[in-house]
């Protein structure tokens, strides 16, 4: 083993979401302050938990998922009664609270109504059995995760070969999920067996998740790793240095459309008008079948703020400028050589072979 296969090890296992050991908070990984401080932070309550998924202190769609599982847990340890009616009630007013905080990522409700299951499922139990319960599920949602994103680097992996040159988005490495990720899964799993890949890694404006988290736990990974400025993809795909597109995703719909960070669907037109394949890697709990096509995503729009001022030294923009800031947008299906998850990968037609996975399940 070389140096960097045990960095690319350590870089794929960092623990960016965790239950406190009083199980009374979560513990996150404050992905605000990196690259430059490591800094966690202890969510405890529903406020702080709702602030953090908001701010993106957590963030990635499994990461989302998991903080929210947790925390649901440790407010429902909070809630004080034994009256099971009026558990179920505050469980529910918490719930809605912390799923208001971020509408795109389909995970943070996946988790929330996995949880909400549990307290509604079966009535007649005390309530400090159904916290039981509560423990049970949220840890099998990290679980899990952890699973999915082996299984997904694993199958992603065969999509790449020694030396290739890979294009990413946004951040979809170990910090937006448990181990390795999902769009750059492939490429940590990959270091760790002795392949060696040319990433380039979209800066991901605005609020430069590319930049700050990816460029990092690459480079962290031991893995060669160039920045690019988002408006650069077109300029690498030309020279011929980009043999594959990967990202993660935060919303599949039945169709195959997918979205993801703002910028992803540009990539993907770029991608296929240089003949590179364009891969999306996600677990099965980010697709939403109950969303046909992409035109039933609700995309998340942010404040102005992240264009006219944030991480400039002064605000870059006139003052009150009008701005528009969706944080994703919708990959069309046509566009996307295949879908990646933990069940398999997947080809178009997407409406079918989507629909195969669960029929498997
Ligand atoms: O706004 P963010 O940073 O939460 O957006 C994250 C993404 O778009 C990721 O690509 C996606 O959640 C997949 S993370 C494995």
């Amino acid at each position: 083993m070389n140096c960097f296969e045990g960095q690319a090890a350590d870089a794929a296992r960092v623990e960016s979401v965790r239950l406190s050991s009083d199980e009374k908070s979560v513990v996150i990984i404050d992905q605000t302050q990196l690259p430059g401080k490591m800094e966690y932070r202890i969510l405890s309550t529903a406020e702080e938990l709702w602030e953090a998924i908001y701010k993106l202190r957590v963030r990635g769609a499994p990461a989302i998922g998991i903080c929210a599982g947790y925390g649901i847990y440790c407010l429902a340890r909070q809630i004080g009664t034994e009256d099971e009616q009026q558990f179920r009630k505050e469980f529910s007013r918490l719930k809605d609270y912390l799923d208001s905080a971020r509408p795109t990522a389909v995970n943070l409700s996946w988790a929330l109504d996995r949880m909400e299951r549990v307290v509604l499922s079966d009535s007649g139990r005390t309530v400090p059995e159904i916290l039981g319960l509560l423990r049970e599920e949220c840890r099998s949602i990290h679980r899990e995760d952890i699973e999915m994103c082996t299984k997904i680097s694993e199958y992603g992996l065969t999509l790449l070969k020694d030396g290739d040159g890979v294009l990413t988005h946004c951040n979809a490495g170990p910090l937006a999920t448990s181990r390795y990720g999902t769009g750059q899964g492939p490429l940590f799993l990959g270091k760790e067996r002795g392949m060696e890949f040319k990433v380039f890694a979209d800066e991901t404006r605005p609020l430069l998740q590319g930049a700050r988290l990816t460029a990092y736990e690459l480079q962290k990974a031991g893995i060669d790793v160039t920045l690019i400025c988002d408006n650069m993809a077109g300029m690498v795909m030309k020279n011929g240095w980009v043999q594959a597109c990967m990202v993660g995703c935060d919303r599949v719909a039945a169709n195959g459309d997918t979205a993801n960070k703002i910028g992803t669907s540009s990539v993907a037109v770029l991608a296929k008008y240089y003949h590179i394949p364009f891969y999306v890697l996600g677990p099965t709990s980010t697709i939403d079948r109950n969303c046909k096509s992409g035109e039933d995503i609700c995309i998340e729009l942010r404040k102005p703020e992240e264009i006219r001022e944030m991480f400039y030294r002064e605000p870059a923009a006139p003052k009150d400028v009008k701005c528009y800031n969706p944080s994703f947008d919708v990959t069309d299906s046509s566009l996307i050589t295949a879908i990646v998850t933990e069940k398999g990968i997947c080809y178009p037609p997407y409406t079918e072979s989507l629909a195969r996975l669960f029929e498997q399940a």
